[in-house]
């Protein structure tokens, strides 16, 4: 994949976050993904790939963009598959909690894996604990495993999830290992690149969210040197049936790494919308925003954060409130 996609999919999700943030505490979910989908879709006719949505806003038939099977930039090469989430905490947007996300993965065409929109378990952690734990082990061996491979005591480790009732046994194993717990409204994709951060002070990332979400948490995990493992949980024979239709012939056996992004390469973007450990939110000023990114690349692993001012009487195609 050409290098100069990395600059040209933060452009993506900066576009997204910029729109989406301005309906910060409004209580309008509906309305910020449609703000952040709309300016996204935008931005990808200006890129040149030949992307395809493998991850998007739905089916053809549910989704005005973004979906499934959509293609996407200029139309030359590289052809690649996109994985998109305009914006990852709907809820988080709509009552100007933390940590609301842009998010964009691309890898070459074939690489991610087609994740079905259910629910699916995840293990996340950093490069320090990779290989170490395991979806299935108990959580205090999971805990004291990070613990040694991260320096600290298990009671200094921070674990987070999502705050669900489906939690509740998870939790209780957590606080009777005695590690300290972040239980978070929405929002996993940041929760498990988070691990990877020694400054957002989170260790591992437990529980079950978005299959979709544990495809691009794994994208920017890759770039970042860590791990992440899931098992879908299909709920019905319906949502089974899918999984074997997507190619999976065990819909229940945990996908690892190589089972969620193949190949050398995947570029993940992602744009603070609202304030979060590793990325600021959107700043309005006047006609400017500003925006914090960060964006990486699996084959060389090069992490870049960006600060960026955009002079919004510059942008008309933003669909802005
Ligand atoms: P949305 O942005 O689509 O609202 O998703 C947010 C999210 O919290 C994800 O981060 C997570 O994977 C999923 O929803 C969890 O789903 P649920 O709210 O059903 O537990």
């Amino acid at each position: 994949m050409e290098r100069s996609l990395t600059m040209e999919l933060v452009r993506v999700t900066e576009a997204a976050a910029i729109a989406s943030a301005r309906w910060m505490g409004y209580g309008k979910k509906n309305e910020a993904d449609e703000a952040a989908t709309s300016a996204m879709r935008k931005v990808f006719d200006t890129i040149p790939m030949r992307g395809t949505v493998v991850i998007g806003e739905g089916e053809m038939d549910e989704a005005p963009m973004l979906y499934i099977g959509e293609k996407l930039g200029l139309g030359y090469m590289p052809e690649v598959d996109v994985a998109v989430d305009p914006l990852e905490g709907t809820n988080i947007v709509a009552k100007g909690q933390w940590n609301a996300i842009s998010v964009v993965a691309i890898s070459e065409r074939g690489g991610l894996l087609h994740a079905p929109d259910m629910y699916m378990e995840k293990i996340a952690v950093g490069p320090k604990a990779v290989g170490k734990v395991e979806l299935d082990a108990p959580v205090e061996d999971n805990l004291k495993a990070v613990a040694q491979a991260n320096g600290k005591d298990v009671e200094d480790l921070v674990a987070v999830l999502l705050d669900r009732p489906r939690h509740a046994k998870l939790i209780e194993a957590i606080r009777k290992a005695g590690a300290r717990i972040k239980l978070i409204p929405d929002g996993d994709v940041a929760a498990a690149f988070n691990t990877a951060f020694a400054d957002t002070d989170v260790d591992i990332m437990f529980g079950s969210g978005g299959a979709p979400e544990g495809v691009l948490a794994a994208v920017a995990l890759k770039c970042l040197g860590g791990e992440i493992q899931g098992r879908l949980v299909p709920e019905d024979q319906e949502q089974f049936d899918r999984c074997i239709k997507m190619g999976l012939s065990d819909p229940k056996k945990i996908l690892r790494m190589e089972d969620l992004v193949r190949g050398d390469d995947a570029i993940f973007a992602a744009t603070g919308v609202t304030e979060g450990e590793l990325l600021r939110g959107v700043r309005y000023q006047g006609n400017q925003a500003h925006t914090h990114s960060v964006v990486m690349r699996a084959k060389t692993g090069t992490v870049r954060f960006m600060e960026a001012s955009h002079r919004l009487e510059k942008k008309p195609n933003l669909v802005l409130k």
